[in-house]
This record gives C-alpha cells, structure tokens and sequence, in this order.
C-alpha cells in the first residue's frame, strides 16, 4: 500500500521585483493566478490534501483562491523556506508522504513530479533538480561518488561549489515523518540567517535516506517568477504549449504565437483561427468553425459550420449551427442563436434568443429580446428594452420584416409575418401579417432656397 499523498504549496514570499501591491502569487499566468495553476498540478495529483503556506499580503491569498479544497497556513515573518514548511507540519499526517512546491512556479508538468513521490512512497528523498547554464542564485547539487550528500546556498558556496551547474528546483518528495524529524534540527546559522529546506538534504544522507534525483524534460518547467519580466515569458512559453497542443489536435492556427487561451478551448475538425484571437474561460468550437483575426470569446460554445469574422467579441452565449458573424458583431451575456444567424457589423445583441435563419446584419441594438425565425431587422433598428428603471422584453414573431431606423420601446410584442416601416417607433403591438408604421408626413416647400454664404470683401 502506498502512502497518501499531501502537497505542500510554498506561496509566502514578497515579490518585490514584481513592483505591485498583490502578492506575487496571485499575478495572473494565461488568466488564472500563478498559485492556481499549482494548485490544478496538485489536484491532477490526487493529494488527499493541499495546504498553502501563505504571508505577504495577508487574507489576499486564502481570499482569492475561494477554494474550501484546501488547507491555508499563515507564515507570519518569513525566516525561510525551512521555517515556512515547518509552519505546515501540524496540519499533515504522519503516515503520508509530502511533496513541497512553490506558488510562484506555474508551469510544471505533472509526470515530472510523479516520480518524485513513487520515490517517496518508496521511503527514498525525491529531489527535482536541473542543469543551468547559468545556476547564479540557485542551490547548487553537491555530490560525491556521483550520490547527492547536500545542498549548498550560492551565497554560502565556495567558488568551486559556484561552478557547480547542477541546481535545486526546490521540488521535492519524502515521507511526513522524516520531515517532521529533520525540520525540527535545522539550524540558520547560514549566510543569510535563515532556515533553509534545503538542509534536510544532508540530513537524509546521514540518516541513510537515499536522495533519488529527477530532471524536468523542459527546463522552463521549474522556472519561477520574480519579475514581470519573468512573468511575461512563462506566459509566452505556456501559450506556445497551448498552441502546440492544438495544432497536434488539427486545428489550423495562422500564427502559433499570436494566440492567447486563458482558460480551455476545445475545437472539432477543421477549425481554422487567423491572429490575434483571445479565448477566455471555457470554449468550445464545432467543427468546421473560422474564426477571424481578432476576435474574443469568452465563456462561449460555438457549434459546426459557423464562420466569425474579424473583430468580434462574444461573451457568455451560445452560437448555434452555420452562423455568420462580424465583422465587428458584440453577442452579450444571455444570449442563444439558433441556425443559420447572420450578425453583422455594429450589431450589438443581448439577452436575446434568435431563432433559425434570421438576419440583423447592420448597426442595431437587439436587448432582452426574442424573435423567431426569419426575422429581417434593417439597418439602424434599436430595441428600446430600458427606461431608466425597469428592463422589458421584446417579442418579433416568425418571419417579421423590420424596416430601418425603427424604434421598438418595449414590452412589445411583433406579430408573425407583421412588416414595420422604415422610420417607425413602434410603442404599441403590431399586428400579425400587416404593414405598420409611424412616421411624419412629408412634404415640399416648393421654391425654397438653400442659403448662400457672404462673399468676405477684400
Ligand atoms: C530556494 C532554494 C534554492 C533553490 C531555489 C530555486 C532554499 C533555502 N533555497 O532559494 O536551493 O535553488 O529556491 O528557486 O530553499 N518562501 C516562503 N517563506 C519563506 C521563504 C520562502 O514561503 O520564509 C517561498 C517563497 O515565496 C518562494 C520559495 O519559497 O516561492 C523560494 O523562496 P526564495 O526565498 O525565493 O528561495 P531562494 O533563495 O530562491
Ligand atoms: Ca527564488
């Protein structure tokens, strides 16, 4: 029988070079705080518990993450890495293993750290470790006869120990017990007085605890962030995995690295997505469906054979079978097209269901509105859904035809197949199958004429 697994998440620390006031950890990566992505790692995981170490910032951190899945535990000064696990150790068992990762290091695929806690739960140290080119500022990988006996700090290492490449990643895996054991003796009689984690290396090795080292298959898997700087590349590296993923799915990307996913985009076949176009929360895409350049959609299903043209944004709706939209159409949240919808540009629609086959194809306000099939609205249509107070709804029948520069002031109701003028404000029902419409009469003043401008002298 295995040990249970519990995930220690590091997430103390200030962020200085982050010049902001939110906690590092809480800066965002692909749309969702660098800590969430950890905590999703260790879900995937299955850890039977989750516990946070968390301190700048204060209530920020368990505030924001509103996730009762896990454990928070304050580290109120931040005397190191060492003193911040050993403010958890209360809150794990003792029979489980413990696997420690960091708040601020998003991007770390999972099978790099199963095998960390297979050699946990195989009573050995797992230790994630990488070969830097530059290993400047990290801990640095001693070894002798090729088995790792410590870490040593960069500011407490010798320039021999400094040419060392192989560093910590801080990952790392061991049963609950012994790191309750080994915490308790550290010691922060170091260069920078605090209680390193990292001394349990030593620890392990004088007890006979093997230390079993893994590397990450991509060094920017254990890649922190310290600075905006640092934070825009791991995005940049993230969506190009995104990216990846779906070209390997068959989806046609015009540009890999003009994409951004905050959040899931699941396409069928023979998706096609010009440049520049932002997913956000969860969306889904049908077969066949383009997507023009920069277009946003967020929290959006969008079913086969739809075509979005460029500049359109689209929130919280859902997109039925073979629509046209764009360029420049804005869907709102509530609202459902059925078949067959054309949206053209200017057209800003909300809370609204649209029903097979029809078209509001320029410049028109539809809110709080439902409309049957093949409804045409001319160009310029606003429905009049607010009064300052209230909200009312609009109702356009079957086959209704809409002249432009109409005004519908609801609650109204356009009976099936009723026609309204060009011109009209229509402020009470319109009867089915009739032409209805207000409007001015006109007239011509013969013989007027047009002003002419004084001649200036000179
Ligand atoms: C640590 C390791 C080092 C490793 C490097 C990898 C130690 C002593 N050193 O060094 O071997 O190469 O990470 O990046 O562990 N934290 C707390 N509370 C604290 C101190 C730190 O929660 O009191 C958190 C920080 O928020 C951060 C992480 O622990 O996420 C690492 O702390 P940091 O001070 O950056 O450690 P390093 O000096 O970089
Ligand atoms: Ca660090």
């Amino acid at each position: 029988m295995h040990s249970i697994l519990e995930i220690l998440i590091l997430a103390a620390g200030k962020g200085t070079r982050m010049r902001s006031d939110l906690p590092k950890v809480l800066h965002r990566l692909a749309g969702k705080p660098l800590l969430g992505h950890v905590v999703d790692a260790a879900h995937a995981l299955g850890a039977a518990q989750t516990c946070v170490v968390y301190g700048f910032g204060g209530e920020a951190v368990p505030q924001s993450m509103a996730d009762d899945t896990l454990t928070f535990v304050l580290q109120a000064e931040q005397h190191g890495t060492g003193h911040a696990v050993k403010q958890a150790l209360p809150r794990l068992s003792d029979d489980s293993v413990t696997l420690v990762l960091y708040g601020d290091v998003p991007l770390t695929h999972t099978t790099t750290l199963q095998p960390l806690v297979a050699a946990a739960q195989a009573g050995k140290l797992g230790l994630l470790t990488v070969n830097l080119a530059h290993p400047d500022g990290y801990g640095r990988i001693v070894r002798e006869d090729g088995k790792v006996t410590r870490i040593v700090e960069h500011k407490d290492a010798t320039p021999a120990e400094r040419a060392i490449q192989e560093v910590n990643t801080g990952i790392l895996a061991v049963a609950t017990r012994h790191l309750k054991q080994w915490i308790a003796e550290l010691k922060n009689d170091n260069a920078q007085g605090e209680y390193y984690l990292t001394d349990i290396i030593a620890l392990a090795v004088r007890k006979g605890v093997e230390v079993e080292t893994h590397q990450p298959a991509f060094e920017w898997e254990v890649l922190g962030v310290n600075s905006k700087a640092q934070l825009a590349a791991l995005e940049r590296i993230h969506q190009n995995e995104i990216a990846q993923a779906l070209l390997d799915a068959g989806v046609t990307l015009m540009d890999p690295a003009r994409l951004d996913v905050r959040g899931s985009l699941v396409c069928g076949r023979d998706v096609v997505i010009d440049v520049n176009c932002v997913f956000e929360g969860i969306v889904q895409v049908g077969d066949g469906v383009q997507v023009g350049a920069n277009c946003v959609l967020r929290n959006v299903t969008v079913a086969a054979g739809t075509r979005i043209d460029a500049f359109t944004l689209i929130d919280d709706a859902v997109i039925g079978e073979a629509n046209r939209l764009g360029p420049f159409s804005r869907i709102r949240p509530g609202t459902t097209l059925a078949r067959d919808v054309h949206i053209g540009n200017f057209v800003e629609i909300k809370n609204s269901q649209i029903d097979d086959g029809s078209k509001i194809n320029h410049l028109s306000y539809i809110g709080d509105t439902t409309m049957g099939k093949r409804v045409n609205i001319g160009a310029g249509t606003i429905t009049c859904n607010y009064d300052g107070a209230n909200k009312y709804r609009t109702v356009i029948e079957d086959e209704v035809f809409v002249g432009s520069d109409t005004q519908l002031v609801a609650p109204i109701t356009v009976g099936r197949g009723a026609t309204l003028g060009a011109g009209t404000t229509l402020t009470m029902d319109a009867p089915a199958g009739e032409l209805t419409l207000s409007r001015a009469k006109q007239f011509t003043l013969s013989g007027w004429k047009r002003p002419v401008k004084q001649k200036k002298e000179g």
